[in-house]
């Protein structure tokens, strides 16, 4: 499985630049960023209605496919999927047959002959939503809901929600994305969402230990100290430590990581006095972020979890009817020949 394969582009758009998949923000416009964006907006309304549905998924099957553990993006995905008027399977891999041996493969053909439409696949291998999306059925959208450390790309785009919400653009803004770069594919498809749709400047806060090899070459700053790097930022995204993925000590401890890079009341103030706080959840008080930040007026990291279920919709929908688009083209191209 590779987790950067040239063809991501044609893979998960159609021929006419519509989306079919989403696997990755790279290479995708800022038009398409912007247009899932406005989709995003237009559901916002849905979710504040008394009866929070809409047809567009009706009649289609979605898959909940979490091979490793998540609370806020599956629960999101499920909502946008229902809301969307979609039966939706959630699949709890620890007693699926995976826990017997069965592979990812011969577990997505069975899931394939249930007639499923769509795939939210969260998977710790980088690349496995796109080598899924190589090789199911046409016809069947799969969503990546995290890969491993390569991407995470309906989290980028509620946090992108979330900034145009407060700041009402991205020309001109200044955002830094502070932490345990190294292990955060969220933190990679925030850098690509943010220079695509036009930011500033992205930079990256972090000990050396926390930061990939190739940090520069993904479109951002870095910064190691962190009272410099809080200097008239509009925008903070704090990270977890993800220990899950580490390997050996990267850390002196939490106490000292906390002192030079958490988030508290102090370093905050040197940012600019309206930068709004960020954070992807799940937030560890006291080791990267303080309470009375995490829950202070500056804070929008619950605005991100409301704006999950919306983005998710735009997305779910605009592949799905990508994926209708693709293959009305294909029937006609069949019946032609
Ligand atoms: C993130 C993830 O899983 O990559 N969480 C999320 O999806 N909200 C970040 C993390 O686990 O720290």
């Amino acid at each position: 499985m590779t987790a950067h394969n040239p063809s991501s582009q044609s893979l998960q758009l159609t021929g006419d630049g519509q989306l079919k998949h989403f696997l990755t923000l790279d290479g995708l416009s800022k038009t398409l960023l912007t247009d899932i964006l406005d989709t995003a907006d237009s559901f916002i309304e849905v979710g504040e209605r008394t009866i929070k549905k809409v047809p567009l998924l009706r009649g289609k099957t979605v898959v909940n496919l979490f091979f490793e553990s998540s609370t806020r993006t599956r629960s999101t995905f499920e909502l946008a999927a229902k809301r969307l008027s979609a039966d939706v399977l959630n699949l709890d891999i620890s007693t699926s047959a995976t826990s017997k041996g069965e592979s990812l493969s011969d577990t997505l053909l069975n899931l394939e002959a249930m007639a499923s439409d769509m795939f939210v696949v969260r998977h710790s291998q980088s690349g496995a939503p796109h080598f899924i999306a190589e090789s199911v059925t046409p016809g069947v959208a799969i969503i990546n809901a995290g890969d491993g450390r390569h991407a995470h790309p309906t989290q980028a785009m509620l946090d992108m929600l979330t900034i145009r919400q407060h700041k009402g653009r991205f020309d001109g803004l200044k955002v830094a994305i502070v932490g345990d770069i190294l292990h955060s594919r969220v933190a990679r498809s925030q850098i690509r969402a943010l220079n695509a749709l036009g930011a500033a400047e992205v930079r990256v806060i972090a000990p050396g230990t926390l930061l990939p090899a190739d940090v520069e070459s993904l479109g951002c700053r870095v910064e190691y100290d962190m009272a410099r790097g809080m200097r008239d930022l509009d925008v903070v995204i704090m990270l977890r430590l993800q220990k899950e993925r580490m390997e050996g000590a990267l850390l002196p401890s939490e106490r000292e990581f906390y002192r030079l890079y958490g988030l508290s009341q102090d370093k905050l103030a040197l940012a600019k006095p309206d930068c709004i706080v960020m954070h992807p959840g799940p937030i560890n008080r006291g080791v990267e972020i303080e309470s009375a930040v995490a829950d202070g007026p500056q804070s929008v990291i619950l605005n991100q979890v409301t704006n999950g279920i919306a983005v998710r919709m735009a997305v779910m929908s605009m592949a799905m009817s990508g994926q209708v688009a693709e293959r009305g083209r294909g029937q006609q191209g069949g019946d032609a020949a």
